[in-house]
């Protein structure tokens, strides 16, 4: 029998490298040997996005395209999106019951929030429980492998509380206890060198064209030690760099850095170099997205397919939860 692993992502706008390099990689590297359940998260999206949700379908649909023109193989994973297995709403809220209203005012996450609150309007009742409506995605599959970035662990340390409590409470072990399964590849940060965000605009589009990335790779950060072109460089402190050692062989990434350490290659070569490895890598996957943009149908079916495979599993645990609270 294969574990279960589910993960999900808010749908919020279109994909970005980063999630290219902290997710999708991951996943496509799962998916074969672990049962997956892949979730577009647009309920936990809408907690930001309330006010204006005119694009949460286009990106829900965009996203899950994004997926699969990567590698995301709807044959070997699930795929669905979370507001149309109502099951996720019922438990949540089941799990809304015993969870202490102290773990979530303490959750690191939304202590950040709070803090950011000026900018962003997040002091609406739902986001305080989002973890809970995580844990809910999580254990409706009582998936025990949870692939995340860093930023989620204090949610997946949330989901094994509000397990034990509810196992506990109504005396069987419904649920296991998910680990997380942290991203290996090394991290890539944003053109600026922040983290890559599209809030900080400081992203490559998975959908962006020649011409947009190659403005975008000309605009990056080198080492900021190296002002002529004779200058010795140091890769390791270098952005491009570091996208280099994500996308390219490392045959290749060993010339650029000797060549960088002689000053034999300038940053601008370097860059357009960059650039035509970064197009060859995104071309297939533009091209397969382009493929299914034209072919709703199959995304539709995809999707159909995952809704139901989901929910048979989804409405088991639910008949299995009412039955062990009583209701
Ligand atoms: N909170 C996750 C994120 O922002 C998205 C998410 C929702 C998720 N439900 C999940 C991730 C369940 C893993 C498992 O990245
Ligand atoms: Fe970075 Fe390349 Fe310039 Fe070296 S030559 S500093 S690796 S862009």
């Amino acid at each position: 029998m294969k574990k279960t692993i589910l993960s999900g992502m808010r749908p919020t706008g279109r994909l970005h490298l980063g999630h290219l390099v902290g997710a999708l990689k991951n996943w496509s590297l799962l998916q074969s040997d672990y049962e997956c359940f892949f979730m577009v998260a647009d309920w936990h999206a809408l907690m930001s996005e309330y006010k204006d949700p005119s694009k949460l379908k286009e990106h829900s649909i965009g996203n899950v395209i994004d997926w699969i023109s990567f590698g995301i193989d709807p044959d070997k994973a699930t795929i669905f999106i979370q507001s149309q297995i109502p099951e996720h709403l019922e438990l949540y809220m089941a799990l809304s019951c015993l969870t202490p209203l102290g773990w979530l005012e303490r959750c690191p996450t939304y202590k950040e929030q709070l803090r950011e609150l000026k900018t962003r309007q997040l002091n609406n009742y739902a986001f305080l429980g989002y973890p809970v409506l995580q844990a809910a995605d999580i254990l409706l599959y009582k998936s025990e492998v949870v692939p995340v970035g860093e930023d989620q662990l204090p949610h997946l340390e949330l989901t094994r509380e509000i397990a034990k409590r509810f196992n506990h409470l109504y005396k069987k072990n419904i649920f296991p206890e998910p680990q997380a399964k942290l991203t290996k590849t090394s991290r890539l940060l944003g053109l600026d060198g922040r983290k890559m965000s599209k809030s900080y605009d400081n992203y490559i589009g998975l959908s962006d064209t020649a011409d947009e990335i190659s403005k975008k790779v000309m605009s990056m950060f080198t080492d900021p030690q190296r002002i002529k072109r004779n200058d010795p460089g140091s890769p390791q402190v270098c952005n491009v760099y570091s996208y280099y050692k994500v996308f390219a062989d490392d045959s290749v990434c060993e010339v650029v850095e000797n060549e960088c350490r002689m000053a034999l290659r300038g940053c601008t070569d370097c860059k357009k170099e960059f650039t035509r490895i970064l197009n060859d890598y995104l071309k297939p996957i533009q091209e397969k997205r382009k493929e299914l943009l034209n072919d709703k149908s199959t995304i539709e079916n995809i999707l159909e397919k995952g809704r139901v495979k989901g929910q048979s599993v989804a409405r088991t645990t639910m008949n299995e939860v009412r039955q062990m609270i009583g209701l």
